[in-house]
């Protein structure tokens, strides 16, 4: 959450700032502010509630000029959005400072600097910082040796970049549990959250590790660990087109991204299986050795990746016959936990930055596991820096902060990655040909569904009105119903709740009439019949059904039941395909209710706090 952009350049900053903090937006977008050391060695701050396109404005009207900026979009943790909240943080006149993260003992800081005579302007913990480096430099008088003094009495986690009036040729930068990236260019180097924010000014890029502190100057970037040893970090060069932070001729990033499910889907194919068979040394030299041994997953994600590892469960469970559990990060990373012998620990997240799942991958690694296995979609990301394998999907930057693309392509590497496992414990070659033929099968059946785009746009109308709705799934099937309930809440904010189908007698059942929209996945696999039982439950109680259903499952639409046809698929691999009328219906309803479609409120895209 949170972004910070830097830059140190010949040129004027202002414009790369703000150019990155668009990009960044997708992390947060309470407030935006920057500021920058100007030809007469002061700081000069802009700050503005709420979005960048704001500050944007505020700024047409009182430029900022000047070689070395640092920039900030904000997800607010400490206070209310508002101006005085907004990042970058002073310390006096001359200093200035940007974070991304929490630092978790800020009160008892802030009590010993207000002791010292600091005054406080604002209720964040950032200022706190701010605060304290300032109280370093005027014993130290070097912003390297002031941040290192100052970091090391924090706990929690940041990334910070910051600047001192005094030292006007170069920034300072660390990290602690927040991604921090350095764009590497000529004669300009620059630093940012996420690589995209600097894909206009460079493709090369510098991955801190935790604990380093950097000095960023315009001819030079030195880095030094946390011993204070000096040490390179290899560059590398970013892969995708750098035309990924553009819409193009879509309204919002998120239609983009559900249009470029076949691709992507395909790419993260690619390379890894032929015709009928997988090819376990694309995942990895180390997969054959560490799948041999497995008896156990012990999968961990978040949200939308939290629901790829459910569908996954089922797999794992009916091809590889391997006992396999899944957990949110939040839950698992504050219990006891009993771990079976050779597990594997299996994590899933589209960001790789994702503070709880980063925190669980930690965990596991003093605990015991077999070993850590990353399904991901960030390269150089701390999940892929930290697992001893990884695959990663192919779906390229996702935007928009309602996951769609990433969660398809998860489920892609997830099946992969399952029948691998599976053929260590005795899948008969046929049935593992029979499902990659299938999976072969789904780009063109994706393609398909998005061709009801259409109509999906008119059935969303019945959503307009709504303020809560149910979403009905059985098996694997029932994940893909809590992912389309999660897409419909966070988006459009109406209220959804998804239910095993089964489960609907139970309780949920009460809630049903001609105000509870029904939404319900039926592909035609063995529990369809089970599945339409559960549907004339729902009618007989006045519910009004919205059924995405098999040509073969033979669900009649009638008074009350909406049935779409959705081409047939097989019954494994109809999770990532049943997936996507969901999306569509989502963003329908969103774009009807007039909401921000790509970024929600309340939200932001990379959750790096706890
Ligand atoms: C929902 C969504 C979130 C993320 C979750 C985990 O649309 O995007 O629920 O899935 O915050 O994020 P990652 O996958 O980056 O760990």
């Amino acid at each position: 959450m949170c972004g910070i952009v830097g830059a140190v350049s010949e040129r004027d900053v202002q414009g790369i700032l703000l150019e990155g903090l668009r990009r960044l937006e997708y992390r947060g977008y309470d407030s935006a502010g920057m500021a920058v050391i100007g030809g007469d060695h002061s700081v000069q701050r802009a700050r503005e509630v709420g979005k960048v396109a704001a500050l944007g404005d505020a700024m047409k009207a009182n430029p900022l000029a000047g070689h070395l900026g640092i920039a900030h979009t904000r997800w607010a943790t400490h206070g209310e959005p508002s101006q005085i909240n907004a990042h970058p943080h002073m310390s006096g006149e001359r200093l200035a400072i940007v974070h991304n993260g929490i630092i978790e003992n800020y009160q008892e800081l802030r009590e010993e600097l207000r002791a010292d005579g600091f005054e406080f302007t604002s209720q964040t913990d950032t200022e706190v910082v701010a605060h304290l480096i300032e109280k370093n430099y005027r014993a130290l008088c070097n912003l390297h040796d002031s941040v290192r003094a100052a970091i090391a009495r924090l706990r929690g986690a940041y990334a910070l970049a910051v600047v001192h009036a005094d030292e006007p040729n170069h920034m300072v930068v660390c990290r602690e549990g927040s991604p921090l990236v350095i764009g590497v260019g000529i004669g300009e180097n620059f630093i940012a959250s996420d690589q995209l924010a600097l894909l206009p000014v460079t493709d090369r890029f510098m991955f801190l590790e935790e604990g380093d502190i950097a000095d960023i100057k315009k001819d030079g970037i030195t880095i030094l660990d946390r011993e204070g040893q000096s040490v390179e970090r290899e560059v590398t060069r970013f892969e995708h087109g750098a035309d990924s932070a553009d819409k193009g001729e879509y309204r919002h990033f998120m239609l983009k991204e559900i249009y470029e499910q076949p691709k992507v889907i395909k790419a993260t194919m690619e390379g890894r299986v032929t015709k009928t068979r997988v090819l376990e040394q694309a995942l990895g030299t180390e997969a054959a050795n560490l799948l041999e041994n497995v008896r156990h997953v012990q999968i961990i994600a978040c949200g939308t990746s939290y629901h790829a590892g459910m569908v996954a469960r089922y797999w794992i469970e009916e091809l590889a016959g391997v006992a396999c559990s899944v957990e949110v990060a939040s839950e698992f990373r504050y219990r006891k936990h009993v771990i079976q012998q050779d597990t594997l620990f299996l994590c899933i997240s589209q960001s790789g930055e994702t503070a709880d799942t980063l925190a669980a991958l930690r965990q596991a690694k003093k605990a015991g596991f077999r070993a850590a296995l990353a399904i991901c979609n960030v390269p150089g990301s701390s999940l892929v820096r930290e697992s001893d394998l990884v695959i990663m999907t192919q779906a390229g930057p996702e935007i928009g902060v309602a996951s769609t693309k990433a969660f398809t392509t998860q489920l892609t590497a997830l099946l992969i990655f399952t029948l691998a496992l599976a053929r260590h414990n005795g899948l008969p070659e046929e049935q593992e040909a029979e499902i990659i033929e299938a999976l072969h099968l789904v780009p063109g059946q994706v393609s398909d569904v998005l061709a009801l785009d259409g109509e999906i746009a008119e059935m969303s109308k019945a959503f307009m009105d709504k303020n809560h709705s149910l979403f009905l799934g059985r098996g694997s099937q029932f994940p893909v119903a809590l992912e389309g309930a999660l897409k419909l809440k966070e988006i459009s904010y109406i209220h959804a709740e998804a239910y095993p189908a089964g489960e609907l007698k139970h309780g949920p059942l009460a809630l049903v009439d001609s105000e509870m929209p029904v939404v319900t996945v039926a592909p035609n696999n063995d529990l369809v019949e089970k599945l339409k039982s559960n549907l004339e439950e729902v009618r007989a109680r006045g519910g009004e059904l919205f059924v995405f259903a098999d040509r073969k499952a033979d669900v009649k639409a009638e008074d009350g039941i909406h049935v779409m046809q959705i081409p047939s698929v097989h019954p494994i691999t109809a999770p990532i395909v049943y997936t996507v009328p969901l999306q569509l219906l989502s963003y329908h309803v969103a774009v009807l209710k007039g909401t921000d479609v790509d970024q929600p409120r309340n939200l932001a895209k990379s959750v790096t706090v706890e």
